[in-house]
């Protein structure tokens, strides 16, 4: 089987990586670091299968071309992928489906929307309505913060027509989880659950981003969890979704939080989880390809299985990021970490100078070491992430240091 990859980050990387086991891989446009990458445009790529990795295609509609144009697709239509293109919509699909998810409420008047920070407890939760790169949504406790956050956003100052709806939620607390099930527009299956660390510092302090690590397994979510958050989330709101007509083939990514009332949704996007991929991917036991091309297909079988071990990564990121990286170094030890044991590197923001690869972006590297257990996998991702150098690099020294534990 050939499949294309679409996209150019750490996720498409490891896509690619695991796909590669079994199918010959392109990826478009890719990046310097990652094999197979061509130039060309996805619509003129000669493939079996297509598999979209960012939201920003897919909620362009990239999805819907490529079938129109006769492809395997796995990624959602634009009908589909509206599920992260805006919050507003998704939080109304959640409740039509019965899914828990915080309370709510979305605005385009600023009156009231802060008349409504006045029902909302002491954690306060601004969102954009529309996609901001993972970095639409502020938690602070502090009220002149969240109303100046619902001013920026309304007006357009903080992140363009994407803020123009805001989205005011209940603050809620408590251990999170990255649940990826791969749908077939009826039936959908889980992949291994991760957990990933939104905040650019160790202890979770500091400016939210992309993600700065992940691991997996989670001890918290067993499989009877798992199988709870399927038959309570997920299937719901792929029927929610059937009922509005739209045929969701791709992966359904379920952002849930553990509070002290039970599981809730945060959020769903529309494709893998990055930096969670770079994780849940290499455990997989069975065919990826095989997987995802049923799921294009609407023929999906049985859920995959993994392998009993653990995945941990650790981003390694530009400095400055996430407010202002700065690119241009090059990258040192990528040598001495191909010579590593159960560690692989997934190249994200790269770019290349002087036959070198350079830091091109705000996450440069995701290093990955796989182990019999987290602590195994742990150790060999930092000392694959430490072994990487440039100037002002971050880091964070915490990544799966106290996994969630079960009850
Ligand atoms: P989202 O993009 O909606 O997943 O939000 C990004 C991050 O913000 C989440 O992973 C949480 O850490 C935090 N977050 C989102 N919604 C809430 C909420 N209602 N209460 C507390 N934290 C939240
Ligand atoms: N790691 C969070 C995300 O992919 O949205």
């Amino acid at each position: 089987m050939r499949v294309c990859v679409v996209g150019s980050g750490g996720r498409e990387h490891a896509l690619a990586h695991v796909l590669g086991r079994d199918a010959d891989v392109v990826v478009t446009p890719g990046n310097p670091g990652i094999p197979g990458s061509v130039a060309t445009p996805p619509e003129e790529v000669d493939a079996d299968l297509f598999v979209v990795g960012p939201e920003a295609p897919l909620v362009d509609g990239l999805a819907d071309r490529l079938r129109v144009a006769g492809r395997a697709v796995f990624g959602p239509g634009a009908d589909g992928a509206r599920l992260e293109g805006s919050k507003a919509w998704m939080k109304e699909v959640l409740v039509d489906a019965g899914v828990p998810t915080a309370a709510h409420g979305a605005f385009t008047d600023e009156a009231t929307a802060l008349a409504f920070l006045d029902t909302m407890g002491d954690l306060f939760v601004i969102k954009t309505d529309g996609l901001a790169a993972g970095k639409g949504v502020l938690v602070t406790e502090d009220r002149a913060e969240a109303e100046d956050a619902v001013r920026a956003y309304l007006a357009g100052d903080a992140f363009g027509d994407a803020g123009r709806t805001v989205v005011i939620e209940e603050g809620l607390t408590g251990p999170e989880l990255s649940l990826l099930a791969v749908c077939d527009g009826t039936a959908a299956v889980p992949l291994a659950p991760a957990q990933d660390f939104k905040r650019i510092g160790d202890g979770d302090a500091g400016s939210n981003t992309g993600g700065m690590g992940a691991y997996s397994p989670v001890p918290a979510a067993t499989d009877g969890v798992v199988g709870d958050l399927m038959e309570g989330a997920v299937l719901p709101t792929l029927d929610a979704l059937r009922r509005r007509g739209i045929d969701y083939r791709g992966v359904l990514y379920c952002g849930l939080m553990f509070t002290p009332v039970g599981p809730k949704v945060l959020e769903y996007n529309v494709r893998f989880g990055d930096p969670e991929a770079q994780v849940v991917l290499p455990r997989l036991a069975d065919s990826l390809a095989d997987l995802l091309a049923a799921a294009a297909a609407g023929a999906l079988g049985d859920a995959p299985a993994f392998d009993a071990g653990a995945a941990v990564t650790v981003v390694c990121a530009a400095e400055g990021y996430p407010a202002s990286p700065r690119t241009g170094d090059p990258i040192d030890g990528l040598e001495a970490v191909a010579a590593l044991d159960g560690v692989t590197v997934f190249c994200a923001g790269v770019g290349e100078a002087d036959g070198r690869l350079t830091t091109a972006g705000g996450r440069v590297l995701a290093v990955t070491g796989r182990g019999a257990d987290i602590a195994a996998a742990r150790q060999r991702a930092y000392a694959g992430a430490g072994a990487i150098s440039w100037p002002g690099i971050q880091r964070r020294t915490d990544i799966a240091a106290t996994p969630t534990a079960a009850d």
